[in-house]
C-alpha cells in the first residue's frame, strides 16, 4: 500500500531524516531533552502554540504534536505555497527567531516554525507544519499512513 514503514533505530538525537510518503517529503526528528524543554519558551511568538486550527492527528494536539515526545515526525512541505524549509540547528536559528536555537525557516518567503512544526507569528505561512497519520509498531519502527 502507500503506507511507510521506517526503522528508527539509528536516528541519533538531534538528527533529522526524510522519507517519501504519497509522493511528499516526511521528515522525522529525534529531538533532544534541551529541545523539548525549550518548547515551553516561546509560545508567546506562535500564532497556534495549541494546534487549535490544525487538520492533524487527535493525539498531536499536545505541545509536542507528537505521539512520543522524542520524535517529531513532519510533512516537510510549508504551509504557505508548498517549499521546503530548512532545518537549522545549533543556534542557526536564532538568526530568524532571537533566543530559539532550532527550527525551520522556508527560503521562499521567510516564514518560521519551532521544533514542533508550530508557525511563528508575522509571516505567510497561515497554519502549523501538517502532522501525517502514523503508529509505532514497536519501539523503533514507525509506520506512516
Ligand atoms: Fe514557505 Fe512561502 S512557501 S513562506
Amino acid at each position: 500500500g502507500a503506507d511507510v514503514e521506517v526503522d528508527i533505530s539509528a536516528i541519533e538525537p538531534g538528527q533529522l531524516v526524510r522519507v517519501m510518503w504519497r509522493s511528499k517529503p516526511v521528515w522525522i526528528v529525534r529531538r533532544t531533552p534541551e529541545i523539548l524543554a525549550e518548547l515551553g519558551e516561546h509560545e508567546d511568538k506562535l500564532r497556534d502554540p495549541a494546534s487549535e486550527n490544525e487538520q492533524q492527528p487527535a493525539f498531536a494536539q499536545n505541545q509536542y504534536r507528537s505521539l512520543k515526545k522524542e520524535y517529531l515526525i513532519l510533512v516537510g512541505i510549508c504551509t504557505h505555497l508548498g517549499c521546503s524549509p530548512q532545518h537549522l540547528k545549533d543556534g542557526a536559528f536564532e538568526e530568524y527567531v532571537e533566543g530559539v536555537p532550532e527550527g525551520f525557516f522556508c527560503p521562499c518567503h521567510g516564514s518560521k516554525f519551532d521544533m514542533a512544526g508550530r508557525v511563528f507569528q508575522n509571516v505567510p505561512a497561515p497554519l502549523n507544519l501538517v502532522v501525517p497519520p502514523y503508529q509505532f509498531v514497536d519501539d523503533t519502527t514507525v509506520i506512516i499512513g
